[in-house]
């Protein structure tokens, strides 16, 4: 029995139990992965400043996202496919979000439906929206986020056009597999999840299937991005959709500090500083290193928030040193759920908040609101000053 204490724990467990196809398409960046590497290891340069004889007790990482009350300031992001790496893994991931006082972002291309996480969790949640080219697809849609209590949209920006990701293609990545025999051989080294698999009926894009008109395939991402998503998305069609949907919005995406400038103008209720953790642009720069000039550009305009690279509750601490309000995780919960379901989800958000708090008492510091740059040392050549 392995006893789990990080992260990377999880992931061993999740590579062992899951079908290879689901894990690439988590495991990936786009071409070369240059930017998915740097994500996490541009955290490992940032290095912490040691405080000692400081009163310890009484810490919290309590705060707040976009006005709601969180338990720590770490949401699971959207991602697509989730309920691939288990068997109703939104409900599940959800669920588990719920219980411990995070957000939980629904994704767009998720397989359990806006529907079933309204049925199943019973919490308002936030969803993660792609422009459809499809008008009446995307009013029908905002309508159903609404019916479901999401309180918070999270409009993505950066992915009109889905980035290569090499492993997806050679996989020949759908949902639900096809029955290759490459993939039944593999599927058959993975009793845990086909079992899963067979006790739901929730195997396709459960958000769209049976909603939207004029796809090809139904069960590729690759057919739905191409056919399907806006590739004209401009600021006056983020407009519409602000007066359309009427309720809280984040934009996520933000990697440069004039769009970040722009977004804080257009009075966005947050902005998700991304590279979609690196499987859009690669060659962009990681997130953590573009976040200082962001902050400069909107100058306490907007709040800003950071995802793509955070591995642990060290990285997290280390985002909000540097002046993000939040963070949030994609990969790192999937490794949980993938490994051992909602209760994998829960493991991966506790060795979280635990680095965390450890991290911040032997920074000497109480509250998570508390931390700034002063906690850190940060490299001469850190924040992306290239000629
Ligand atoms: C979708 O959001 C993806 O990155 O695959």
């Amino acid at each position: 029995m392995t006893v789990i204490t990080c992260i990377d724990d999880l992931k061993r467990l999740y590579k062992s139990r899951v079908p290879r196809m689901f894990y690439d398409y988590a495991e990936s960046g786009s071409y070369t992965e240059q930017t998915f590497r740097d994500n996490s290891s541009d955290f490992s340069k940032l290095r912490l400043r040691q405080k000692v004889a400081v009163d310890m007790t009484g810490r919290s990482t309590k705060t707040q996202m976009a006005g709601q009350d969180v338990s720590m300031p770490v949401a699971l992001a959207p991602v697509g496919l989730t309920g691939m790496q288990c068997a109703n893994g939104e409900m599940k991931a959800a669920a588990a979000a719920k219980d411990f006082g995070v957000p939980f972002t629904l994704s767009t291309m998720s397989i359990c439906s806006l529907e079933d996480i309204a049925a199943h969790t019973k919490a308002p949640f936030w969803f993660q929206l792609y422009v459809m080219k499809d008008e009446d697809f995307l009013a029908a849609v905002l309508e159903r986020a609404k019916a479901a209590g999401v309180t918070t949209l999270v409009l993505t920006l950066d992915l009109q056009i889905l980035g290569q990701r090499h492993k997806d293609l050679k996989n020949n990545l759908s949902a639900p597999p096809r029955l290759s025999i490459k993939n039944m051989i593999n599927i058959a080294t993975k009793p845990r999840w086909a079992m899963g698999m067979l006790g739901t009926k929730r195997h396709s894009f459960g958000n769209i299937v049976g909603h939207a008109k004029g796809v090809g395939d139904m069960s590729s991402l690759m057919s739905w991005t191409a056919e399907q998503f806006d590739p004209q998305l401009d600021w006056e069609k983020i407009a519409k959709i602000r007066d359309q949907w009427g309720g809280k919005l984040i934009l996520k995406g933000i990697n440069d500090p004039e769009d970040a400038k722009r977004a804080a103008d257009f009075g966005a209720d947050a902005i998700i500083v991304s590279n979609h953790g690196g499987r859009q642009l690669d060659g962009a720069l990681s997130s953590i290193r573009m976040l200082p000039s962001v902050l400069r550009a909107v100058n306490d305009q907007v709040e800003v928030h950071l995802d793509s690279g955070i591995r642990s509750g060290q990285d997290v601490l280390k985002a909000l040193s540097l002046g993000a309000k939040s963070t949030y995780i994609g990969r790192s919960f999937i490794y949980g759920l993938g490994a051992m379901g909602q209760a994998g989800v829960t493991t991966a958000l506790e060795v979280i908040r635990k680095e965390l708090d450890i991290t911040m008492a032997l920074c000497g510091e109480k509250s998570v609101q508390n931390l700034g740059r002063h906690n850190l040392f940060i490299p001469r050549d850190f924040e992306g000053d290239f000629l």
